[in-house]
């Protein structure tokens, strides 16, 4: 080594949220409460779309990956943040935090990718009502679901090697609640150009490059409702594309926010807040946008609430 205050990492700190002491227990109450939200919420879904054979089309194929990505990408952090706030160390070890890392951008990355899915399904659903089972046949779904994995697999892995190569310096704090990526590079002391640069190129590919295919789509979907304006072929476009604009919305309005709103005077608690937004508060919403009005959701659970009764007093 050829400066005196590299050292080999063990372990970093992790600050934690910006709260105070007395409200520690109150943080960790809600946060345990919305992270078992978010659990049996995803879980609903998913186990709902695999028993009822109504649901077996590819949105609702796409809906049940989503909430499976949901699932484990808030599985990435909060139970880690959960448990250092009850530790008087809150820290993690070196491998843990690049493995944090990586399953963080691969699930946040999976899921960019699984809305720009959704949102072709869409288009052609509306713009070739005809021709929707030959388009999007199983084939289809399956491929653009490996490709989505396969893609957020490579970028997630780039990021991390390249972050694997980097050293750190004595300062092992990190002020986030979880191994963001951004605020490891502001501790390494080697040099981060590469970094940066993949960041710049691979951030613009995870998001505006999906932002831009989902716009399109939508542009086709209006234009083509405009063509023969009805009050059915509209209330039709709504009700299948308004779950989906809505988590589309909640998902770029947190990057939006994060990115492009003016910084407030305190950064730090921005940042805090827009994270706990989109680790905690996006994963446990989507599947409610996703039931909510939906009457293919309603009946599949009536459905299956009625066969497991149905077996149940059969079986006394
Ligand atoms: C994900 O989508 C594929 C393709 O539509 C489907 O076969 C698979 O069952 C889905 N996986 C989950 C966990 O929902």
């Amino acid at each position: 080594m050829e400066r005196g205050n590299q050292s080999v990492v063990l372990e970093f700190l992790l600050l934690g949220l910006p709260i105070e002491p007395l409200q520690q227990d109150l943080f960790y109450a809600l946060f345990l409460a919305m992270y078992l939200t978010t659990i049996l919420g995803n879980l609903l879904i998913i186990v709902l779309i695999q028993l009822d054979s109504h649901l077996h089309t590819p949105m609702y194929l796409f809906l049940s990956n989503l909430s499976f990505s949901d699932l484990c990408f808030s599985s990435v952090t909060i139970p880690k943040l959960l448990q250092n706030m009850q530790s008087q160390v809150p820290s993690i070890p070196y491998a843990g935090c690049l493995a944090q890392m990586y399953f963080f951008l691969l699930f946040a990355d999976l899921e960019s990718f699984l809305l720009v899915a959704m949102a072709y399904d869409r288009y052609v659903a509306i713009c070739f009502p005809l021709h929707y089972a030959s388009i999007m046949s199983t084939k289809l779904c399956l491929c653009l679901v490996a490709l989505s994995w396969l893609l957020t697999t490579v970028i997630s892995l780039s990021h991390t090697l390249l972050m694997a190569r980097l050293s750190f310096c004595d300062d092992h704090v990190i002020p986030h609640f979880f191994c963001d990526m951004s605020a490891l590079l502001k501790l390494a002391c080697s040099d981060i150009q590469i970094n940066e640069m993949m960041i710049f190129i691979l951030g613009g590919l995870v998001i505006i490059v999906p932002f831009l295919l989902i716009f399109l789509s939508y542009a086709r979907i209006v234009s083509s409702i405009l063509k023969v304006p009805s009050s059915r072929s509209i209330r039709k476009a709504f009700s299948t594309c308004g779950s989906h604009l809505s988590v589309v919305s909640l998902f770029y309005g947190t990057i939006i926010g994060l990115y492009l709103c003016p910084s407030a005077s305190n950064s730090t608690v921005k940042e805090t807040v827009m994270a706990v937004m989109y680790t905690v508060v996006t994963p446990m919403l989507n599947p409610f946008i996703y039931s909510f009005r939906n009457q293919d959701i309603k009946g599949a659970l009536r459905r299956v609430f009625s066969k497991q009764m149905a077996n149940f007093s059969l079986g006394q």
